[in-house]
């Protein structure tokens, strides 16, 4: 596995790389491997790609008062799983190569980066669209890979993927889980083992919703409901938001009557969790 510094390299590997026949997948990360980007490789590798993973805990897409400082790193870990999984070639950008002194430009998917976390972490999506914008112009993929975990990033990326006219296939991988449901996150380990115990409260929800769906429910106000009485029986656990909206264009649902998204926040010691369903009818 090549561990390349500087875009210049990058465009050198993906030239290489294109020239003996074969493709790139591009998985975009922060680091701090789990299951969940595991799988995302993985996938990447079995569509018979030349996997490029991306390391970059992307500043423009933390707020003043988050966790950009502490976030997790741990890169020797990460360049052992990934060559596990038989990753090709890994990014690891320093600050300056992604934004040197003087960067101006932003990139905002509008009227869906300002609503659900958009509404909580006011620039996130302007980040994440922004860095992904430049990774997906310094790599080249034939395809990008994204988790349904975050689940309206996803949603962000092919809208934006789709106004640019950027001609990357999106795959989205479904989320993978912890044995008891909890969605995996890098941001897990900040769970204490009460909190770790206490947030599995946040899927069993999900599912509850996603039964009562089965069965026929379709007000979204009572399935919303439904939500936070459930949420409500773990005193640990702090709801952000909860809210259902369609997976075509992030509208709100009031009846539901095409596929749409249950999406939560939900805070739980000082970890900020989010989660969602597809609703699908
Ligand atoms: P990060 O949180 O590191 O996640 C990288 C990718 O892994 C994202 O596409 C995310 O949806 C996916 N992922 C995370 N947990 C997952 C899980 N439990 N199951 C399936 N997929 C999962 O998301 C970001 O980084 C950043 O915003 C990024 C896109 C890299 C832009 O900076």
């Amino acid at each position: 596995m090549e561990i390349l510094k500087s875009i210049q390299e990058v465009k050198q590997y993906v030239q290489k790389i294109k020239k003996e026949g074969n493709t790139v997948g591009l998985v975009p990360t922060m680091g701090y491997f789990h299951e969940g980007h595991l799988e995302l490789m993985r996938r990447a590798r079995a569509k018979g790609h030349q996997v490029l993973v991306t390391l970059f805990v992307n500043p423009a897409q933390f707020g003043p008062n988050e966790d950009f400082d502490t976030y997790p790193r741990d890169f020797e870990r990460d360049f052992k799983l990934a060559r596990e999984v038989g990753v090709s070639a890994i990014f690891v950008p320093a600050m300056e190569e992604i934004y040197p002194e003087g960067y101006n430009t932003y990139v905002k998917v509008e009227g869906m980066s300002e609503v659900m976390c958009g509404y909580y972490r006011p620039n996130f999506f302007r980040g994440v669209a922004t860095v992904v914008l430049k990774l997906f112009n310094i790599t080249t993929p034939d395809e990008a890979f994204f988790g349904q975990k975050d689940g309206q990033q996803a949603i962000i990326v092919k809208k934006m993927v789709k106004d640019l006219n950027l001609d990357i296939p999106i795959e989205v991988v479904p989320t993978v889980r912890e044995e008891d449901g909890l969605a995996m996150s890098s941001r897990n380990v900040y769970l204490n083992p009460k909190e770790r115990q206490a947030a599995s409260i946040i899927n069993k929800s999900l599912k509850l919703i996603e039964e009562m769906v089965h069965k026929g429910e379709r007000n979204a106000g009572r399935l919303i409901e439904a939500f936070k009485n459930n949420i409500n029986t773990e005193p640990l656990a702090q709801l952000q938001y909860v809210e259902i909206r369609y997976t075509s264009n992030l509208q709100p649902v009031e009846e539901l009557n095409d596929e749409a998204m249950m999406a939560t926040a939900v805070i739980i010691g000082s970890a900020r969790l989010i989660d969602n369903i597809v609703l699908k009818i």
